[in-house]
């Protein structure tokens, strides 16, 4: 697992997440910022799983300053062998020790259970269509930090 620059994530993103359809998926336009922190995991050379953060306020508290985790996406042939869970644990050892408290991500209704298996909470009452992807989702948080404030 290793901090890696985003133009390495599109093939995975991609494919993975946007029906490796060009016309529907774009870059992030947060994702050359200096602030943007992408994570990945291989095998050998080939890059397997991918999680990007971006700093950003959860919808429900604006005033709460986190970083949001998008594009979690772990390669078909190799999904259920402990990659996701594997750069989550990677990405938040080093989110924490910059000193980040909290994240949350719009997590897909599909992917629930991996986020809860890794010790995410969902926040009741969230749930939403990604306006992207018009898929079912829900909004779910992590505390990195014991004092963090729920968000
Ligand atoms: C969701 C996803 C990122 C999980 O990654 P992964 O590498 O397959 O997950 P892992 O193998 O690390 O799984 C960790 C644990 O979560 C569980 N899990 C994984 N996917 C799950 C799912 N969709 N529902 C319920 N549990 C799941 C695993 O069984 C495992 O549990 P265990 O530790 O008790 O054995 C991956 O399946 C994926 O890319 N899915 C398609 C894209 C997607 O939905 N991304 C999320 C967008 S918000």
């Amino acid at each position: 697992m290793a901090r890696v620059s985003a133009d390495q994530l599109h093939d995975l993103r991609r494919r993975v997440l946007r029906d490796d359809d060009p016309e529907i998926y774009h870059p992030d336009p947060r994702d050359g910022d200096a602030t943007s922190l992408h994570y990945a995991g291989f095998i050998g050379s080939r890059l397997v799983v991918s999680a990007s953060f971006f700093p950003s306020a959860p919808p429900m508290n604006p005033s709460l300053v986190t970083f949001q985790l998008r594009y979690m996406a772990t390669d078909f042939d190799v999904q259920g062998r402990g990659y996701g869970a594997r750069v989550l644990a990677f990405a938040e050892e080093d989110l924490r020790s910059l000193g980040v408290g909290q994240l949350w991500a719009n997590g897909r209704d599909t992917a629930l259970g991996f986020y809860e298996t890794v010790g995410w909470l969902r926040l009741e009452g969230s749930e939403h269509l990604s306006p992207e992807t018009m898929l079912p989702h829900t909004v779910i948080y992590k505390r990195l930090a014991s004092d963090a404030v729920a968000p």
